[in-house]
């Protein structure tokens, strides 16, 4: 809680102070954050430097690069990236920012084999070679070799596609390695993308990443969608660690089996979906028929751009079964949003100072959260170098 003594710090002061007391905090006195957290532009610049620069970020998933030449582009706190397969099969993440005077190399998605930026037509290969610069030849200053678009550090895992912006991240298996184990009757990585969207909500990233990770509201605010499924009485808390959390989204006996199941599912595995959140930034619902997932990036303090897609056991993006879950996917998304966006305007009041969390197994994420947003700013006993 804010005490009176920390009326004249400033915000990003007084978050680092909220955090380092949650740092040393036991889980049964887990405590939300305060408005600000959600709100504050200033603590988003310190989040944007001390946490997702230096992190593995997911920014797409390799469905969308099956062949060599597909591409797709995005933004990444004010990168331009373009993600491709290049001609030798190698999945690249390159700045989608001409070497020449800085136009976007390429738009939207596709298959290529080579970008030509539209403003002058210098041309690149699909691995980011310049290969063509019009009328350059005899610039003493012009050196071909050195103009390439430069490739931002990669990793894939389990079909989804992570950049590091710095450079110098630690490799991303280790911190996930322990969910792997959770996961890996699923076999998430032989599933197909089969469906991709893209939305933005008016609402803190955070406080997105911390509903779609928490069981505690699916029954108030998915009554008719997801409580039938999934009630928040039959959560149950998954181990968590470095890089991630999660928990057991278990199915009401009630509702149909959701199969078909793969055969190396055990009875408990079939009977729930396990949801992770892999921080920063990515969030899965993990069916024993489909997966959601969402990837989350900051517009400002109250903007929160999303992919979101489907992956699922069989490559038919246009079945009936999987147009059938995208649409309870919709049903439940606009469910959500409409809750976090009444957050976003309720979180700027001055007397919201942030509430006691519910229980482990329905808020427990939350706290994992909010403990890994501590250790990354430099506090408590795992702290990281801020
Ligand atoms: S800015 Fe790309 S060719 Fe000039
Ligand atoms: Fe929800």
């Amino acid at each position: 809680m804010l005490d009176k003594n920390t009326a004249d710090l400033s915000q990003v002061d007084r978050l680092h102070r909220e955090l380092a007391h949650r740092a040393i905090l036991p889980p049964e006195q887990a405590w939300a954050m305060p408005g600000e957290y959600y709100t504050s532009p200033a603590f988003l610049e310190v989040e944007i430097t001390q946490v997702l620069r230096r992190e593995w970020m997911c920014i797409g998933h390799i469905g969308e690069l099956r062949n060599p030449g597909d591409y797709f582009t995005t933004e990444l706190l004010d990168e331009q990236l373009l993600a491709v397969r290049d001609t030798e099969g190698v999945i690249r993440v390159l700045s989608n920012v001409c070497r020449h005077r800085g136009n976007r190399v390429a738009e939207g998605s596709g298959n290529a084999r080579k970008f030509i930026c539209q403003y002058h037509t210098w041309t690149y290969d699909t691995a980011g070679a310049l290969k063509v610069a019009p009328h350059m030849k005899n610039r003493p200053a012009f050196d071909q070799s050195k103009c390439g678009l430069p490739e931002f550090a990669s990793e894939v895992w389990m079909g989804w596609l992570f950049v590091n912006l710095d450079g110098n991240a630690d490799p991303l298996a280790p911190r996930v390695g322990g969910l792997e184990d959770v996961i890996a009757n699923y076999h998430q990585d032989q599933r197909y993308l089969v469906h991709m969207e893209e939305d933005e909500w008016h609402c803190n990233w955070k406080a997105l990443f911390e509903n779609f990770m928490e069981g505690y509201h699916l029954s108030a605010t998915h009554l008719t969608t997801l409580h039938p499924i999934t009630p928040t009485k039959l959560c149950e808390k998954m181990i968590s660690g470095e890089g991630w959390t999660g928990y057991h989204a278990c199915y009401d006996p009630d509702y149909p089996p959701r199969e078909p199941f793969h055969p190396d599912l055990t009875e408990y595995e079939r009977n729930n979906s396990p949801m992770y959140g892999v921080y920063p930034n990515l969030m899965v619902g993990m069916g024993t028929d489909f997966t959601l997932f969402m990837i989350i990036r900051p517009n400002g303090p109250d903007k929160v751009r999303i992919r979101w897609g489907v992956t699922g056991q069989e490559d038919e993006p246009t079945s009936g079964a999987t147009k059938s879950y995208v649409d309870l996917c919709r049903a439940f998304n606009i469910e959500d949003k409409e809750k976090l966006e009444i957050l976003q305007q309720s979180l700027k009041t001055q007397g919201y100072h942030g509430g006691p969390l519910a229980p482990d197994e329905m808020e427990g994420t939350i706290w994992d959260f909010v403990q890994y947003m501590a250790r990354k700013m430099g506090h408590g006993p795992d702290a990281e170098t801020p």
